[in-house]
């Protein structure tokens, strides 16, 4: 019999906050519920693309996986251990295993230290075992990985191109050889010719060392070339979770369909029936039905009053919809949640 193995990253019923603070002094503090009870599990080696339009909480999901945001509910387990709650200590130990990419390339380089220096940072305090010499050699080994030669080594980060400082900031990521690797819009900043050889450099290094990425991108085509499934958010919530082939060739949620549906080149009656209207969903106040309720065009009473159960596919997609299964005839699989890691 074959063993399943372990997911990497296995994340339950997870909330993440944010506290505003109030207009008026005397007023209450607004909390954000900008991520709501979500479930997933990453595989390792696997690539999970995450999308959704801008404020469907896919960066505060990621700031709470690297430790940037607290973890106000729920579970984030990876290797086995509980990241909610861990001190800045316990955090110092997880950055060898767990590393993130942001999306401005140039200004989270320090602009007063040199390429290689940048690169060899994180090696200085994650692993000073290795000598300094050892460390600047696997620093630079890791800038050549990544396409950037031994004559820009010595380079400030104003001296290079946008593109060279993604490499950098890529470089600088991978150098503590991590299992998780984040990227939140890593190569949104690209331009298209760059952007594609980053997009082929990860899969690359991906390739050779067995990483985990999640990958988050507002472009839905780079979703589909980088990943192996695909995540659609929506306000805090998951929508839909898929292969990326299944996702992008039959997506069976509303709100993935209208998003898909946004891309240049979709059918123009399908972009009319699908056109996103309606007010979006206030996240200061608890959830009660489907946060798509306002925009769905397959909406009834029922999906404002309950919030959808996620409904799993034979395909392995999982929906976050009253009707969806139903209306497709689908069979429809109902052990919790939770059980199923989605
Ligand atoms: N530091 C913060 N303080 C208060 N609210 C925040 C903070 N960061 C994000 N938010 C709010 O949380 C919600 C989710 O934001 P988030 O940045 O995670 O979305 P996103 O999916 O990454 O959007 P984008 O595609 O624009 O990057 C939004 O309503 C946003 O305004
Ligand atoms: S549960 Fe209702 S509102 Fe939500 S996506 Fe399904 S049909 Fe639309
Ligand atoms: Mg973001």
């Amino acid at each position: 019999m074959s063993v399943r193995p372990e997911p990497l990253l296995a994340v339950r019923q997870l909330k993440v906050q944010h506290r505003l603070r109030p207009m008026r002094p005397w007023a209450p503090a607004v909390v954000l519920r900008a991520v709501d009870e979500i479930n997933f599990n990453l595989m390792p080696g696997e690539t999970l693309g995450l999308v959704g339009e801008s404020g469907s909480g896919k960066s505060t999901l990621a700031r709470a996986l690297v430790g940037l945001n607290p973890i106000a509910a729920g579970s984030a387990r990876f290797q086995g251990r509980e990241l909610a709650g861990l001190d800045a200590n316990a955090w110092r130990t997880l950055r060898r295993d767990i590393q993130m990419v942001f999306q401005d390339p140039q200004t989270s380089l320090d602009p007063r230290m040199r390429i290689v220096e940048i690169v060899a940072e994180p090696l200085d305090y994650l692993a000073p075992e290795l000598g300094r010499d050892a460390r600047r050699h696997r620093a630079a080994e890791t800038l050549e990985r990544v396409g950037i030669d031994a004559p820009l080594h010595a380079r400030y980060p104003h001296e290079l191109s946008g593109g060279q400082c993604q490499r950098v900031g890529i470089a600088r990521a991978l150098v503590v050889r991590p299992r998780l690797l984040i990227c939140d819009e890593a190569v949104s900043a690209l331009d298209v010719s760059v952007q594609a050889q980053v997009i082929d450099l990860l899969m690359a290094l991906q390739r050779d060392s067995g990483l985990s990425m999640l990958f988050i991108t507002h472009d839905l085509a780079v979703a589909r070339q980088i990943s192996d499934r695909v995540m659609v958010m929506y306000f805090g919530r998951v929508m839909e979770q898929a292969r990326a082939d299944v996702l992008f060739e039959q997506p069976r949620h509303p709100y993935t369909k209208a998003l898909l549906a946004s891309v240049p080149g979709t059918d123009h009656a399908l972009r009319r029936q699908l056109l996103l209207a309606g007010e979006s969903p206030d996240l200061s106040v608890p959830a009660s039905g489907c946060a798509f309720v306002t925009r769905c065009p397959m909406a009834d009473e029922q999906c404002t009053r309950r919030i959808p159960p996620v409904q799993r596919l034979d395909d392995g997609a999982a929906v976050a919809c009253h009707y969806v299964a139903g209306a497709q005839n689908w069979s429809v699989s109902r052990s919790a949640p939770e059980q199923r890691g989605l």
